[in-house]
């Protein structure tokens, strides 16, 4: 699974060893990294080299859940714990017991619950909404967040003694734009797996264009990246991409050619110059009788306008 992580940087292959070493170790793991920059994978790959691996793997994204429901969700609840608790629930802790929990976005897990999850990591037990007993699981946690916890700390928005415990080995992906030799490496890698995907041509990159997306600050990281491989692989099959066919903000890229058009050729087809002559003369009707104006209106200069009134004959 390590193998999947593309990426030869310093700072990458560092991150690399120190995850392949805390893999097989069974201790509590924080992924902190930038959108996109590949925290599930890194979890996959750390699930996949622990003694762990084939046990379960539970996920639980905390992201915009309300106290009630992340609680429930982790610990699960009892039969009439609160209306509508029709059934007993078992929570993704239970769910996950001999194997591992990929909690998500931890940073949005709500602080009641917080203090409830550090409860369990200090314990190694939880107590279901309403039960009056609790239980022992025997659960591994992979934590992931997109934010920085020390500004949530701050904000009285994380706990403090949580973050010291989930962060026993904190494992930081640096954002892609720091990683400068890891994009063409990435760049190469996607057009060569999508051309493959698609069974078509692969593009490939000037020189100039590599430098011009090596400079660019990837917002979304190798998700954004890897977006663009995709497109470009598709829409440029076999050609080589300048550095004039990428725009400012690369992952508005789309070639001009293939973008829809502004107008529609008709089904019968159309008489090219017998349209350019009525357009002209509705424009010069329109401003009667005004060149300079009427130019403007055409997207032309005055005398590109004279030109083709002479050439058609337009008084
Ligand atoms: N080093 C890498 N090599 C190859 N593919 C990568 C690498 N890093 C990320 N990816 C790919 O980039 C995409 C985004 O990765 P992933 O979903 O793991 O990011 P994330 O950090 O969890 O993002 P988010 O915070 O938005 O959830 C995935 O398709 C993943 O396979
Ligand atoms: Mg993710």
């Amino acid at each position: 699974m390590f193998e999947q992580m593309i990426g030869q940087s310093p700072s990458f292959e560092a991150l690399v060893r120190a995850a392949r070493l805390v893999a097989a170790i069974d201790v509590t793991v924080l992924i902190v990294g930038e959108t996109g920059t590949g925290k599930e994978l890194l979890a996959q790959a750390l699930l996949q080299h622990s003694q762990r691996a084939g046990k379960p793997f539970v996920t639980l994204n905390c992201a915009a859940l309300p106290v009630s429901v992340a609680e429930s969700e982790l610990f699960g609840h009892r039969k009439g714990a609160f209306t509508g608790a029709v059934a007993d629930f078992s929570g993704r802790l239970e769910a996950a017991d001999g194997g591992t929990l990929f909690l998500d976005e931890i940073n949005s897990l709500p602080v009641p619950v917080q203090a409830k999850l550090l409860r369990f990591l200090d314990s190694g037990e939880i107590q279901p909404v309403g039960a009056r007993s609790t239980q022992r699981v025997d659960v591994r946690i992979i934590a992931a967040t997109n934010a920085n916890l020390a500004e949530k700390i701050d904000a009285g928005e994380f706990r403090r003694d949580l973050y010291y415990r989930l962060s026993v080995v904190p494992l930081e992906i640096p954002p892609l734009r720091d990683r400068g030799s890891d994009i063409e490496l990435l760049l190469r890698h996607f057009i060569r797996h999508f051309s493959q995907t698609h069974d078509i041509l692969p593009a490939e990159f000037s020189r100039e264009a590599i430098r011009r997306l090596c400079s660019y600050s990837w917002p979304g990281n190798v998700r954004e990246l890897r977006n663009f491989c995709e497109r470009v692989a598709i829409l440029q099959e076999g050609r080589v991409v300048e550095e004039k066919d990428i725009p400012e903000v690369v992952g508005s890229f789309a070639p001009k050619a293939l973008s829809s058009p502004q107008f529609a050729l008709p089904e019968t087809g159309l008489e090219l110059e017998q349209m350019e002559m009525d357009f002209i003369r509705q424009a010069l009707q329109r401003t009667g009788g005004n060149r300079t104006r009427a130019a403007k209106l055409l997207g032309i200069t005055r005398d590109q306008l004279n030109y083709r009134m002479q050439k058609y004959g337009i008084a």
